[in-house]
């Protein structure tokens, strides 16, 4: 297994790519399972859970290939051998539950293991199974698999989501596709990874309206065909990166930026007291004063406060000037970063949801644990404004969302290693 050790080495000077989005790229892949025809996806991460997905799709009969060094997937579809997800697969990554709509409307059955729990929460599948269902799918559960028919194809409803769930959204989106009719999702969620996937289905023939408003209408079509589609830019990596030099000191581009992916972040890094300009290439971040100011964050569903930035919000306020209360309302354990902060010095309480972060002066540098993949990060950052060495063990959390991280951040200045642990 492998760690992280970073020493904090003072302000960062330079630019920093950014990827194509995991989170738009995992949805995109199971798109293939809709059509007959190739579906190519330009500007894809090189991730792990991008290798898993592959070997999902390869285990339902899809053809997968991965071009130029991993950046363009080669995904079809032809002929699909098998309809179920295996647990084995679905264990290491539960957005293989991506496959359950798109499955259900192209061969009108599908049988897809439940994830189980995560780190971050419970996370259940009720969202998907009810919205399903008001499309005609018949749905049971039978020894930790979900076992789905729509013997006659889906049919068009008006469905309203209890709550805007990105991945009850993207598989209602998909399903609907190749439904009979109007499908009208009403408080869909209005994440940019559901506008890259709706521009996508759109490409491949599919009629849709209303992408990253609450509301989404689908008008069913008889077949999708094939299409080639560039991943948006991945916009909690490029977060994660923005919050580099607000911790460290010093000025980054970060290059494929966007601001309108990260407003609302944006905003609060702005009122910390960290400047954020858009420029011809992505955006420049840097730390105005010398020490960033504690602000209140409150996560959301976008365009709200995105809980995939929490913990690097965290990291930043152990050492701003004030305190900082931090409101986690997606997931109910999203805290776990908060005790390997405390290990380096922060001083931070937690009450249920709540975290109330007091800055310090200084970090310093200790032997911290990887829970899961934001809270690997948030402990990266804070490596880099710590006193002396941070070692970060269990980094394959971070494989799994994060290419190149050693590599980026040495290449802005940061002193940061990976090693081999016994
Ligand atoms: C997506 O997960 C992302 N993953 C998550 O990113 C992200 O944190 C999350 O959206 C919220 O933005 C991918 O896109 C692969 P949800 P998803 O359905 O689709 C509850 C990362 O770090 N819920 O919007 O699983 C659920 O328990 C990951 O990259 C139900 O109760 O998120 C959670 O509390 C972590 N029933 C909340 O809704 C359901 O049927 C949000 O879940 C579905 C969800």
């Amino acid at each position: 297994m492998d760690s992280i050790i970073v020493t904090g080495n003072g302000p960062l000077q330079g630019q920093i790519p950014i990827a194509g989005a995991k989170n738009a790229c995992l949805t995109l892949m199971p798109a293939t399972l809709l059509s007959e025809e190739p579906l190519t996806l330009t500007n894809a991460p090189r991730l792990s859970d991008i290798k898993t997905m592959t070997t999902l799709l390869q285990s339902l009969g899809s053809e997968a290939s991965s071009l130029q060094d991993g950046k363009v997937i080669s995904l079809s579809s032809h002929d699909l051998t098998s309809h179920t997800a295996d647990y084995e697969i679905v264990r290491k990554m539960r957005a293989s539950n991506l496959v359950l709509g798109p499955m259900l409307a192209r061969l009108g059955q599908a049988v897809v293991s439940l994830p189980g729990g995560c780190a971050i929460g419970a996370r259940p599948m009720d969202l998907h199974i009810t919205a399903l269902e008001a499309l005609g799918a018949e749905i049971e559960l039978k020894d930790g698999y979900l076992h789905a028919k729509a013997p006659g194809g889906l049919k068009g409803a008006v469905h309203e989501l209890r709550f805007a769930s990105v991945g009850a959204t993207e598989n209602t989106v998909m399903a609907a596709t190749l439904a009979k009719g109007t499908t009208v999702l009403k408080n869909a969620a209005r994440e940019p990874e559901i506008v890259d996937l709706v521009r996508c289905l759109r490409k491949m023939g599919a009629q849709i309206e209303g992408e990253g408003s609450s509301t989404i209408t689908i008008e069913g079509v008889d077949r999708l065909h094939g299409a080639t589609h560039p991943v948006v830019t991945d916009r909690i990596e490029l977060g994660t990166y923005m919050i580099a030099p607000a911790i460290a000191g010093g000025e980054v581009e970060c290059l494929g930026g966007k601001l309108e992916l990260v407003q609302s972040f944006a905003e609060k890094l702005d009122a910390a007291g960290v400047s954020v300009e858009e420029t011809d290439t992505g955006l420049k971040v840097a730390r105005r004063n010398g020490r960033v100011q504690a602000v209140d964050v409150k996560t959301e569903v976008f365009p709200g406060f995105p809980t995939d930035l929490q913990a690097q919000m965290m990291a930043l306020m152990c050492t701003a000037e004030g305190e900082a209360t931090l409101d986690e309302t997606i997931f109910e354990n999203r805290f776990m970063h908060a005790p390997e902060l405390t290990r380096m010095g922060a001083d931070i309480e937690v009450h249920g949801g709540q975290a109330r972060v007091r800055g310090v002066e200084r970090l310093k540098g200790a032997p911290v644990m990887a829970t899961d993949l934001r809270a690997s990060v948030s402990l990266i950052l804070a490596g880099l404004a710590a006193e002396g060495e941070t070692r970060v063990s269990r980094v394959y959390h971070l494989d799994r969302g994060y290419e190149n991280v050693v590599a980026k951040l040495r290449g802005v200045g940061a002193q940061i290693e990976r090693v081999k642990e016994e």
